[in-house]
């Protein structure tokens, strides 16, 4: 049975201020939330989520990582430092990055790579833009970008990855995946997972990201292949992100 596991991404959003009444405001509405709860925070403000969070149910971790270890890479965060901060996740190729930062499949997966070694567990974005779906593109886009990442690890490294389907045209927009149309993708994806490790498979945990909020997160996790969501824009507000956990 797969824990419901419910991941905030705040972006490049936060302040000091903002983040204490953020975090104060999720713990202690949590309850008896049997969910799962991260949040992925800005890198600078990692030490302030590992002083609010340590001790209490919610895991923290960060956005991306540097696919190299410590060194000559002005700019970069190497995964042995944000393991210093207690990460449990690393978001890795999310579709801003691939847009904005070119980041290429090949990449995320070395990213990924980096992750594991630290230790910690590597959240995989994948997803789909309008165009590519209307040219029923979906599983072949899908497919390959989580190919790549699967390729390049071992096989039991298949049981210690979160995987994160993020339609492109979903993100930030308010229009959200059908519980249909996302369950779909969810079960090729976990196909392509049990296809490199079939034991691991069943147990991988395949979070939904794009426009999940309180209204619609019930429908989208009573689905059986999502385990979860990655959340944007309503992990911003306690109450909305609560909202989320518990409909998990
Ligand atoms: P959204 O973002 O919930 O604001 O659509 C999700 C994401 O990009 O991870």
């Amino acid at each position: 049975m797969r824990t419901k596991l419910i991941v905030g991404n705040w972006k490049m959003n936060g302040s000091r201020a903002a983040n204490a009444a953020l975090l104060e405001g999720i713990v202690a509405g949590l309850d008896d939330a049997r969910a799962e709860a991260a949040v992925c925070v800005p890198a600078p403000y990692l030490q302030q989520c590992q002083d609010a969070l340590a001790g209490t149910p919610v895991a923290w971790g960060a956005q991306d990582v540097s696919m190299h270890a410590c060194g000559a890479y002005t700019g970069e965060i190497c995964a042995s430092m944000l393991a210093e901060f207690d990460c449990r996740y690393v978001i890795v190729g999310h579709s801003e990055r691939r847009a904005y930062h070119r980041e290429d499949s090949d990449l995320v997966a070395r990213k990924a790579q980096a992750v594991l070694a630290e230790g910690m567990t590597p959240i995989v974005c994948v997803g789909e833009t309008l165009a590519q779906r209307e040219a029923g593109e979906t599983m072949q886009v899908v497919g390959g970008q989580l190919g790549a990442v699967l390729e390049l690890l071992a096989p039991e490294q298949v049981a210690r990855i979160v995987v994160a389907y993020e339609p492109v045209w979903a993100i930030g927009t308010g229009r959200n995946a059908t519980p249909d149309v996302a369950q779909d993708v969810h079960a090729g994806l976990r196909a392509q997972l049990a296809a490199r490790n079939a034991d691991a498979a069943p147990g991988v945990r395949i979070l939904y990201g794009g426009s999940m909020k309180p209204e619609n997160a019930r429908e989208l996790l009573a689905r059986p292949d999502i385990d979860g969501g990655l959340i944007g824009g309503a992990a911003l507000k306690a109450q909305d992100f609560l909202a989320i956990i518990h409909a998990a």
